[in-house]
């Protein structure tokens, strides 16, 4: 869910309303907002964002104080009622939540005892009402009400607060869920990010776990911790473009994610390489490269599009490296009582840098003694923060849903850090490094040359829009690349895809195949080729569609497939970088060429700050 919140000098309406639009990647089932002026006011809409724009564009939403939030449901069917921001039952607190209140049950049966009457299913509002309670108990100040409930509460949350007994004050705090405030000329924002009000300000503060903000236009922001300690905001100035944000001419932000590749994966090296010099230097690593040349075993952990980009770092760190490498859900992880110590090292790979089951899992493993990593794209996230180390993917923004340049950045610094590491323990010949060196200095250009197939790709999602399954093969590094491609139809299509290794097929999947199945298969290893013909041969005795992607020049394979994609030949570890490129672009085109919402598909979110 994303979280806004303004006091200031402007109308809040306008810039709460554009802030929710930014925001909205995060979760698009609902929105409202609630306006503070002599009284307050609610607006709530199921829906977009746009919906509720439109239900607000005929009301009076004067005011110079609000809240606003979109939701991604949790607790409750996305509907009008559900929508936040919840109230009170006096009608003069207003709240958005972005979270779970865990034992939200037991407060609301205590609540219910004192008479306390509940309109909507969700947690967040027994954390009004619990608010309201403790205030209306103690006449206190709004900060302190809220305090002494978040003591009570267990579970995530941001939140933002106002009261219309206290017009001049917004309040917000968060545990596990990020919030930042922003501070402009006699205004100040709240945001789930910065991303709501960076065209106003840039000087930001990113709350800490426990910490409550206080914000008034005499005193500024105050900060203090649940525990009733002051504590002093720590100011940073954000480096982020506007133009990041908005879709330039693209018809879709996933579209031109995918188009911008060829910089973000230069981006991810800036620096970092140079086959001059035959080096690869990652900063965080070089600070703690004891740790790592003495590691025992790397763990990854991750979730979504992150996990598969984990899979081929675990392909790529043992291969080059020859460290032992275990990839997991951080779901799974987090809850199954891992073995770890010191000598252990756990990367997380996160987009967003907030997803809860991750951030849990590096919890966990820093607990237990492990160093931790992140290998992060959102610049002063939670993760980021959290970690020992670590290396940003620099690729700006990512809003279309599906992830796409975040994956290729993420891939990018693995194989970084692969060489890196193997270069300091002298696991692959000099001539070997130079030449991964040289090839990865070449990918940006070579991704470019990926790209030209776009018109191609959208004839052949033409002709295979219309089937409900579809299965993704490759072997090696092309099994996580088949797997992310099955991913990218699901989320953004709908339609049901699987990810398999070539030779895994013959053990279940090859019982669907017949002349409904598109078949797509990642043919660029030159290891296991021979291997790859013959799992594309099982598939058309059986009457599969294969479209196959293939490196330039290939004859084999394009000789017998329906459709045949070409890329450029590179080396089989870096051969990720370029494949799943073309499975980007079919994803896009069956999903638009089916009507779908490509940037904000049905119950999916961007970050997922919920377990
Ligand atoms: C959500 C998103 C995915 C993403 C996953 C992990 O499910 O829809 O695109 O891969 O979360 O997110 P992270 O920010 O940790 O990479």
């Amino acid at each position: 869910c994303g979280i806004v919140g303004y006091i200031g000098h402007r109308q809040a309406d306008a810039l709460i309303i554009k802030g929710l639009e930014r925001l909205e990647y995060r979760g698009y089932d609902s929105a409202g907002i609630a306006i503070l002026s002599d009284s307050l006011s609610i607006w709530k809409k199921k829906g977009k964002v746009a919906a509720l724009r439109e239900e607000i564009a005929n009301n009076n939403t004067t005011g110079m104080v609000g809240i606003g939030h979109t939701r991604w449901a949790t607790h409750g069917e996305p509907n009008d009622v559900n929508a936040h921001p919840h109230t009170g039952g006096n009608g003069r607190l207003a709240l958005v939540h972005n979270g779970i209140i865990e034992n939200y049950a037991v407060l609301k049966n205590a609540l219910i005892a004192e008479g306390h009457r509940f309109e909507s299913e969700t947690d967040t509002e027994v954390l009004v009402h619990l608010i309201e309670e403790i205030q209306d108990e103690g006449d206190l100040a709004l900060e302190e009400a809220v305090r002494l409930a978040l003591m009570r509460v267990e579970g995530a949350y941001a939140i933002a607060v106002v009261d219309s007994r206290n017009p001049s004050v917004l309040v917000g705090a968060r545990k596990a869920s990020p919030l930042v405030v922003g501070i402009g000329e006699g205004e100040y924002f709240i945001g789930s990010d910065a991303s709501p009000f960076l065209d106003s300000t840039r000087r930001v503060v990113y709350l800490d776990d426990n910490q409550i903000a206080t914000i008034t236009l005499e005193k500024g922001l105050e900060i203090k911790n649940t525990e009733n300690e002051s504590q002093p905001p720590f100011i940073q100035e954000l480096d982020m473009q506007i133009e990041a944000l908005e879709k330039n001419g693209y018809e879709h932000f996933m579209l031109k994610e995918i188009y911008e590749q060829p910089t973000t994966i230069f981006d991810a090296m800036r620096g970092r390489i140079s086959s001059k010099e035959n080096r690869v230097t990652l900063r965080g690593l070089e600070e703690y490269a004891n740790r790592f040349v003495r590691a025992n075993r790397i763990i990854i952990v991750a979730c979504g599009t992150s996990y598969h980009s984990g899979l081929i770092g675990e392909y790529l760190i043992e291969d080059l490296a020859r460290i032992p490498v275990e990839v997991e859900y951080a779901s799974e992880f987090r809850y199954r009582n891992p073995i770890l110590n010191e000598r252990d090292i756990v990367i997380a790979l996160s987009q967003s840098g907030e997803t809860a089951d991750t951030l849990a899992a590096l919890e966990l493993a820093k607990q237990k003694g492990a160093m931790i990593y992140g290998i992060v794209n959102s610049v002063g996230s939670s993760i980021a923060r959290l970690t020992d180390a670590g290396s940003y993917i620099h690729a700006g923004p990512e809003i279309g849903v599906a992830s796409t340049k975040a994956f290729t950045g993420q891939v990018t610094v693995l194989t970084l850090l692969a060489l890196s590491m193997a270069q300091k323990l002298s696991t692959v010949s000099n001539t070997t490094f130079q030449t991964l060196v040289t090839e990865l200095e070449s990918i940006p250009e070579k991704v470019k040359e990926c790209l030209k197939a776009d018109e191609h790709i959208r004839y052949i999602a033409k002709e295979i829009k219309h089937h409900h399954n579809a299965l993704y093969l490759g072997r090696g590094y092309n099994f996580p690349v088949a797997l992310e491609g099955a991913l990218k139809l699901k989320e953004i299509s709908y339609i049901h895809a699987e990810g398999y290794p070539a030779a895994e097929m013959k053990h279940g999947p090859i019982a669907l195949i017949d002349e409904t199945m598109p078949v797509i298969v990642t043919a660029t290893n030159q290891s296991a080729y021979e291997k790859i013909i013959s799992n594309v041969q099982e598939v058309l005795a059986r009457k599969g569609v294969v479209i196959a992607v293939v490196p330039k020049g290939e004859t084999a394979i394009s000789s017998m497939a329906h459709h045949v994609i070409e890329i450029p030949a590179t080396e089989e570890q870096l051969s990720p970088l370029l494949s799943v490129i073309p499975l980007q672009l079919l994803s896009y085109h069956i999903a638009v060429e089916l009507g779908r919402n490509v940037d904000q598909p049905r119950n999916l979110a961007k970050s997922v700050t919920v377990e």
